[in-house]
């Protein structure tokens, strides 16, 4: 995949290109790095912040044969193969925040942002939108965002070669995606829980039915979060942001 990786300029979101490059046929690990994303898209209907030359703001177009619901099994995935990509490049001590947030000293250092297409046959191809804050200084980020993320270069105390470290990247995701196809969850889970920072955490979590709270104590079979609560109750969450408390 890594030799499959385009770079582009300037562009509104790489996952636009990346859609594009999917709906014309592109294979599986078809991979877009933009300098700069104008409209850079966050989970959330966010923004992205996505200066230029800064960060890695990459696209990568999946085909998995599977059902809708597993959808989101594909983030913990990346989550592990971006995490691992990063440990090994700079040596950053990233963690995961459930589901796929990678955080160093608790600020926020990368989000994936996996977008599905379904047609009359199912799940047409996936969007893995991956933004690995790079090569921001302070002063690159406005001053909301100052105190709840940070970059490679903030915590290794050295600039990364985006584009190495955009192909370790891919290679990773393409290890963990097979093995992802070709033994599910199980192994990904067990990785996951091992770079996690939600594990054995006590976290919070807004529901329709309410605010919930509890200890994280490890990923169910379909990958959701499981909550012990004060009781004892045992709560798989599937979807949501979590607060660690
Ligand atoms: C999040 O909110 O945590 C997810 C952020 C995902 C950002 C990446 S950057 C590359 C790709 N293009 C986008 O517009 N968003 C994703």
């Amino acid at each position: 995949w890594a030799e499959r990786l385009q770079r582009l300029n300037t562009v509104a979101s790489t996952q636009e290109e990346a859609k594009l490059l999917a709906e014309k046929g592109a294979p599986e690990g078809t991979a877009v790095m933009a300098e700069e994303q104008t409209g850079g898209r966050g989970t959330r209907g966010r923004k992205w912040h996505s200066p230029k030359g800064k960060g890695i703001w990459m696209s990568v177009v999946l085909r998995p044969a599977i059902p809708l619901q597993s959808t989101p099994q594909l983030t913990l995935l990346a989550g592990v193969a971006v995490c691992s990509a990063i440990r090994k490049m700079t040596g950053v001590e990233a963690g995961i925040k459930w589901p796929n947030d990678l955080l160093a000293r608790g600020r926020k250092l990368c989000g994936i942002l996996l977008e599905s297409s379904f047609g009359p046959g199912g799940l047409q191809y996936c969007i893995a939108g991956i933004g690995i804050s790079a090569n921001l200084s302070e002063e690159d980020y406005p001053i909301e965002l100052r105190e709840i993320a940070t970059s490679l270069l903030i915590e290794g105390g050295m600039p990364v070669d985006r584009g190495e470290l955009a192909k370790e990247v891919l290679r990773e995701l393409k290890y963990h995606y097979g093995l992802y196809m070709d033994q599910g969850l199980e192994p990904i889970a067990h990785l996951w829980e091992e770079q996690s920072v939600t594990l054995g955490r006590r976290i919070g979590l807004k529901t329709p039915q309410g605010w919930l709270e509890g200890t994280a104590i490890g990923l169910g079979e379909d990958g959701g979060l499981l909550l012990r609560e004060e009781n004892g109750t045992v709560t798989s969450v599937c979807t949501g942001e979590i607060v660690l408390i």
